[in-house]
């Protein structure tokens, strides 16, 4: 018997402020419209999360594709990993700057190669090779985020000078004020299956060739048809250090539900490496969870019977 199709969509977890709330709403649910018309006509749940987590990479409103925050050089450096819960085959691409779709060149990686990670030119390279095409950085870069990198820049160069010996580029990200726009999906298809993605620039002023978790497995992204697919975003390097996404994949396989799962990682993720961020999870089942420690988290989501969108989920 045909499953009931869901879809579940986050476009990033910080203080979010008042006046960006709509923008954010308004890319979450065009995010969930392109991913449900996947699912509505029978298609994967692979394809549901690439369609919408690509519509947010075009969405200058999130931190993912064009619009990304800037690493210390000023440049574009995006990451990202889809996976199939089905097969378990998964593709990831880390710090491309050519590529205005990272999510795209990821399914690439996971259809036609043996392999399941690229960086740098190698993944652009084969990205091209596999029919898609490159553009300049600086077709990825928006004045926003020029302004955006110049006063925190400014702002770090102020607070060295009142407090000396700090690192004018010390990593970014550990305040949750600062913005963490990562995008990512997770859906459950018609035949069952489940499949997760993630897409990112990283954090504001990173360092040139720093990785987050978005595109390693079971960090930023996992999904597993034995136990859920799940969706990270918010400060990389504590997810990372504790494998966020596979963590609570683990508490569904162990028999939690989703909902509960996805608010203990948030628990976990604050308790033990002082980390903030938000996580969204879907089990065969079709149960969710959407949870984040941060005051704001866009999401939105849908079945065939509901949907909804926000900025603060309640646990
Ligand atoms: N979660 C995105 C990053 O830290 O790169």
């Amino acid at each position: 018997m045909p499953t009931d199709p869901v879809l579940v969509v986050h476009g990033g977890a910080w203080a979010m402020p008042d006046e960006m709330v709509e923008a954010h709403i308004r890319g979450v649910t065009n995010a969930l419209a392109a991913g449900w018309r996947v699912l509505e006509r029978g298609s994967t749940a692979l394809d549901a999360v690439e369609e919408a987590v690509v519509i947010m990479e075009d969405d200058e409103t999130f931190d993912a594709g064009r619009g990304s925050f800037l690493n210390r050089d000023g440049k574009v450096q995006l990451d990202a990993l889809i996976m199939d819960g089905a097969t378990l085959r998964a593709g990831g691409v880390g710090c491309v700057e050519h590529l205005r779709n990272p999510v795209r060149a990821a399914r690439k990686i996971l259809s036609e190669s043996p392999h399941v990670y690229f960086v740098g030119e190698g993944a652009e390279r084969f990205a091209a090779e596999h029919g898609i095409p490159l553009c300049r950085n600086e077709d990825l870069i928006i004045p926003r985020e020029v302004e955006h990198l110049g006063k925190y820049q400014a702002e770090l160069a102020q607070r060295d000078e009142s407090h000396h010996g700090n690192d004018l580029f010390a990593p970014s990200g550990e305040d949750a004020t600062i913005s963490h726009d990562t995008v990512g999906a997770v859906a459950l298809d018609r035949h069952g299956n489940i499949a997760a993605a993630t897409s990112t620039g990283g954090t504001l002023n990173k360092a040139p060739g720093r990785l987050g978790d978005s595109s390693l497995i079971g960090c930023g992204c996992y999904a597993d048809n034995e136990s859920a697919a799940a969706s990270t975003t918010g400060w990389g390097e504590p997810i990372m250090k504790l494998v966020l996404a596979k963590w609570t994949a683990d508490r569904i396989a162990a028999g939690n539900l989703p909902e509960w799962s996805a608010q203990e990682a948030m628990n976990y993720l604050k308790q033990r490496v002082n980390g903030h961020g938000g996580i969204i999870v879907l089990n065969r089942e079709g149960h969710i969870g959407i949870a984040h420690n941060t005051p704001r988290m866009a999401w939105a989501y849908k079945t065939v019977k509901k949907q909804e969108a926000g900025v603060v989920r309640e646990s």
